[in-house]
Parts: C-alpha cells; structure tokens; sequence
C-alpha cells in the first residue's frame, strides 16, 4: 500500500499546532505555537482572546509544518483537523481553515475527536502499539478510564462525575499562586515537598466503580490551607502541592491497576496533558513493572496538546473511509463515544 501522508491541524484550546504525518505512525512536523504566556495574564484560557491568536498563528503554523516536511501542499493525500470537544470559536479556526485547504487542493478532509488524538499519540511513541489496551486520559477537560478495543472501537469504563484531574490540578495551582497552567508548576514543586505530609481524601467511590470525582480532593485541599490561615498556622506549599499530587495518583493508579486485571488486559497506556506529570508517570509505570503490565506513555510533547497525535487517529479514520464534506460543524461538548461516523 502506498504512503498516506496527512497535513493535520489542533485548535481546539491554547496551542496552534499543525503537523504532517505518515501513515500514523511517522512525525515528519509536529510545530506548536502555544499561548499559554497571553493566558497567564488572566489567570485561564479566555476563549475569545484564544480565537483570535488562532487566527493570527495559523497560516504560519501550517506553513512551517509543511516546510519541516519537505512536504508540498500537491503530496498530501488528505487535511485533518480536529471537530471536537474543545472551545467552539477555536475549533473553528482549525476548521476553516481545513476546509478551505481541502476544498482548494481537493484532497479529502478527515475530522478528529480531541480525545481520540490523545489516545493515538501512543501509536507515535511506540510505533508497535496497537490496539487492544486500557488507555487512562487524563487532560484539562477529561479524565476517562478505556478500553481501547480497536482503532475505532471504544468502551468507557469510568469517566470523572466532576472536575477533570488537569482541572483539579489547575484550581488547586491557583490558590498556591502558581501561574496558569498550574500542573507543571504544582509538578515541579512537588520536587521539594513531602508526598506523606498530609492526608488529603482519596474518593473511591462505590465498590467496582471506575469513575472518578476530584472535587472533593479540590475542596479539601482549599479548606485546609483557609484552616491554616485562620489559626495564623505556617503553610508549606511544596508539602500541599507533593501531598495533593500523590492523591490524584494513587486514585488514578488504583483505577488502572484493577481495569487492566479486571480486564485480563495486560497492556496500558497514558494520554492527555496531565500524563505529563512526573510523579504520575513514574508510579503507574512502577504499578506496570510489578504488575508484569506493558506500559506506553508519549514524550511529554506529546502529551500535551500538538496536532501530529491528531494525524495519527486521522489515519486510522482516513482507512476507514470517515471523509467529511464542507458541512461538518465544530462540536464543543463531543463524547468519546459520540463520532460524525
Ligand atoms: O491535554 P491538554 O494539553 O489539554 C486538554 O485537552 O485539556 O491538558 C492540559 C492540562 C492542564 O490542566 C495542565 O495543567 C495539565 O494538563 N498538565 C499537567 C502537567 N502538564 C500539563 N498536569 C500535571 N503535571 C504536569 N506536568
Ligand atoms: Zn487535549
């Protein structure tokens, strides 16, 4: 079969990012023009402002992801982007844009769900990864525990009821006065803090249950630093972040751990912005080691936000003839298990 080389374009939050990609697997370009520094200025993504570097970013974008690919516009056999979930003004950028190229160069256009990207950045770490395998995604706006069945073919084992995990890290940053976005910092405070120290509360709900809930967590973390405050008590902040940290793995290694056993399925990966963190790599592949489970988790660029992961789950719905015409909507709120397909 003949090459299959994919322009693909993110916008769904705060990174522009274009990137040209070979049959799934190879990264000829992943570039990434990020706003986080404008973001920090108001403490979050402000949506409107995100549009509008989107707009300015993209055209330069696509232009240095083609010439790091040695890759003219006449090769590609088809432009991704990515339709859902995300910020709608956002989305949309990505999405025009891709139209036009698609209508321009008549070159079919493949859209991406957000989440199935993340999931496919392990098929760029490790180009032997397949499918099936428990996949923990763990991003600013999700955390969902599954069961990759096939390339297409998706089982939710949990979902969290509140905050995602990368939101909790966030709000939990905040108050810590760690610029947005908080989880790096929290991160690399935690280097220099206790894990032991205190006790935040592990929610692990009903008995068998694979959700989550991390607002608890959020809220106990907020009340003892307010407790603290009033009773004029020192703050260690590194021990609260080191502390608040090691909550948040042990809840998502647990889930992991009896996913992969319950399932019989020996094979597990990490995906999403927060599968960037340290201390969260370094315990579930530990978790893995002993419990004799093959562990996949991206480079940490490719963790984040980066639109080659988004040419890599193109691929796969580019084979299965999942071609879009210019009708195709940017969809703010799309479920996993929701697909235009
Ligand atoms: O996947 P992502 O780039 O965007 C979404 O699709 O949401 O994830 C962004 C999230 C943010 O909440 C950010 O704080 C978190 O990932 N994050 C981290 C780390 N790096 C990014 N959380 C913990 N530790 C990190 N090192
Ligand atoms: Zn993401």
């Amino acid at each position: 079969m003949p090459d299959i080389k994919i322009l693909a374009i993110e916008t769904s939050c705060d990174e522009t990012s274009a990137a040209v990609v070979v049959n799934g697997r190879k990264v000829l370009s992943n570039v990434i023009s990020s706003q986080i520094k404008t973001h920090m200025l108001f403490g979050g993504v402000v949506p409107e402002i995100a549009s509008r570097q989107h707009i300015q970013a993209i055209d330069v974008v696509i232009q240095q992801a083609l010439e790091e690919a040695k890759t003219k516009k006449e090769d590609l056999d088809a432009i991704a982007v990515t339709y859902g979930p995300g910020l709608v003004g956002a989305l949309l950028v990505g999405l025009s844009e891709a139209k036009a190229l698609s209508l321009a160069l008549n070159k079919p256009l493949v859209p991406v769900h957000h989440i199935r990207g993340h999931i496919a950045a392990n098929y760029i770490q490790d180009p032997s990864w397949e499918p099936p395998f428990i996949c923990l995604i763990v991003s600013g706006g999700h955390t969902h525990l599954v069961h990759i069945k096939d390339y297409d073919d998706f089982e939710i084992l949990g979902r969290t009821r509140d905050d995602a995990a990368g939101e909790a890290f966030d709000k939990v940053a905040r108050v810590l006065g760690i610029p947005y976005p908080g989880g790096p910092g929290i991160d690399k405070l935690s280097l220099e803090g206790d894990p032991e120290a205190i006790e935040f509360p592990r929610a692990y709900l009903e008995e068998g249950s694979y959700d989550f809930s991390f607002s608890g967590l959020k809220s106990a973390v907020l009340n003892y630093i307010n407790k603290a405050k009033m009773k004029n008590e020192p703050i260690n902040n590194a021990d609260i972040a080191a502390s608040f940290q090691k909550a948040v793995t042990d809840i998502l290694t647990e889930r992991a751990e009896r996913a992969c056993k319950q399932t019989g399925i020996k094979k597990l990966a990490l995906a999403g912005g927060v599968s960037a963190n340290k201390h969260l790599r370094a315990q579930i592949e530990a978790m893995c080691k002993r419990e004799n489970i093959t562990f996949s988790v991206p480079d940490i660029i490719l963790c984040t936000d980066n639109a080659a992961m988004i040419g890599s789950a193109a691929y796969y719905e580019y084979l299965k003839g999942n071609i879009a015409d210019m009708s195709v909507n940017a969809y703010p709120s799309l479920g996993l298990e929701e697909s235009m397909f």
